[in-house]
């Protein structure tokens, strides 16, 4: 299948976009292609709730979102990857699940495959609330099936072991 990764940290190369990479390479082992989308440097604005994608869609912001559109709709699987800020994902993590409303709305919106991977500075608990926002949200509502959970801890601290989240991330890409 082909799996659309969404890192949504705004910092390249850091633990995130690590995860995302060992994720990806772990799902090549079984044959899946993937795309891996950064926010990073990304022009992504919020929803305006201006309704276009209610007239003639899919939407009226001309950001880096537009070419989000087409990948999301090809990937057989989404992936959301995201730092923690203020227990939370990160705000542009957000815009971009805000805008997918445009697809929902135009009746573009298939059900996919998905997992996240949720990166926090402090210890696991600090992603309950995107795990919750995940399993509520993602799963409960808009019924995409839940391939895996990676909550990646401590990211700050000295006992971080990265090459061993690496190594789970890895693991969770060739369970697929
Ligand atoms: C604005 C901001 C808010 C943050 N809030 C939290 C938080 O609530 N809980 C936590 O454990 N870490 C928090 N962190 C730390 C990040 O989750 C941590 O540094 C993580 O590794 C960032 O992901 P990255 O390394 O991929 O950039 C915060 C960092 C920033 C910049």
């Amino acid at each position: 299948m082909h799996i659309l990764v969404i890192d949504g940290s705004p910092r390249p190369g850091k633990n995130t976009d690590m995860m995302c990479d060992a994720f990806i390479a772990g799902a090549a082992t079984k044959g899946h292609t993937a795309t891996k989308f950064r926010v990073a440097g990304k022009k992504l604005n919020g929803c305006i709730h201006c309704m276009q994608c209610y007239k003639n869609g899919p939407c009226s912001q001309k950001d880096d979102m537009i070419p989000l559109y087409d990948e999301i709709e090809k990937a057989d699987m989404i992936v959301l990857a995201s730092p923690i800020y203020f227990w939370h994902i990160t705000a542009q993590m957000k815009a971009v699940i805000d805008r997918m409303y445009a697809l929902y709305v135009a009746g573009r919106f298939k059900a996919k495959k998905t997992a996240g991977i949720f990166v926090s500075g402090g210890d696991a608990d600090c992603s309950d609330e995107a795990v919750s926002f995940y399993n509520n949200v993602i799963i409960k509502r808009l019924h995409w099936e839940d391939c895996g959970v990676l909550r990646v801890a401590r990211t700050g601290r000295d006992d971080y072991d990265l090459e061993a989240y690496k190594q789970k991330a890895f693991d969770l890409g060739a369970s697929l």
